[in-house]
């Protein structure tokens, strides 16, 4: 399908759910306070690949990136409330050690660039359009 509808109302904070888009996951994850602070504070200077977090996302609480990591494809771990999510609280990647942060920036591995924001829009409070 071209494009999906997810339904947000379901996630809630600090939750994070996985859906299939055009083949491919998309991490989408209702962050909290902490977790948003975490991404706002950061010295864009000291980034691999500088992106502002309201530049990667549409609502504070929202995070929704592609999962999978830029370095050689695999999918990063940090959905699942089990998973290490390595050491900046985003996603860790297994494959070779590359760590994300809570905008899905790269901060530390092999990996080049952030984690790809995919094109969606809000069409309602609680429901995104993936495409
Ligand atoms: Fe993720 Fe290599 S594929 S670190």
């Amino acid at each position: 399908l071209a494009s999906i509808d997810v339904d947000l109302a379901p996630v809630q904070e600090g939750q994070a759910i996985t859906v299939t888009w055009r083949g491919k996951p998309v991490f989408v994850r209702h962050r909290t306070a902490k977790e948003i602070e975490e991404a706002r504070t950061v010295n864009l200077g000291e980034l691999r690949d500088p992106a502002a977090d309201d530049a990667r996302v549409k609502k504070p609480e929202w995070l929704i990136v592609i999962g999978i990591c830029t370095h050689l494809g695999c999918v990063p771990l940090g959905q699942k409330p089990t998973d290490p999510r390595g050491e900046f609280d985003g996603w860790f990647c297994p494959c070779h050690g590359s760590h994300y942060d809570t905008a899905g920036r790269i901060r530390k591995g092999p990996a080049p660039a952030n984690l790809v924001v995919p094109q969606y829009a809000f069409t309602s409070d609680t429901a995104v359009r993936l495409g």
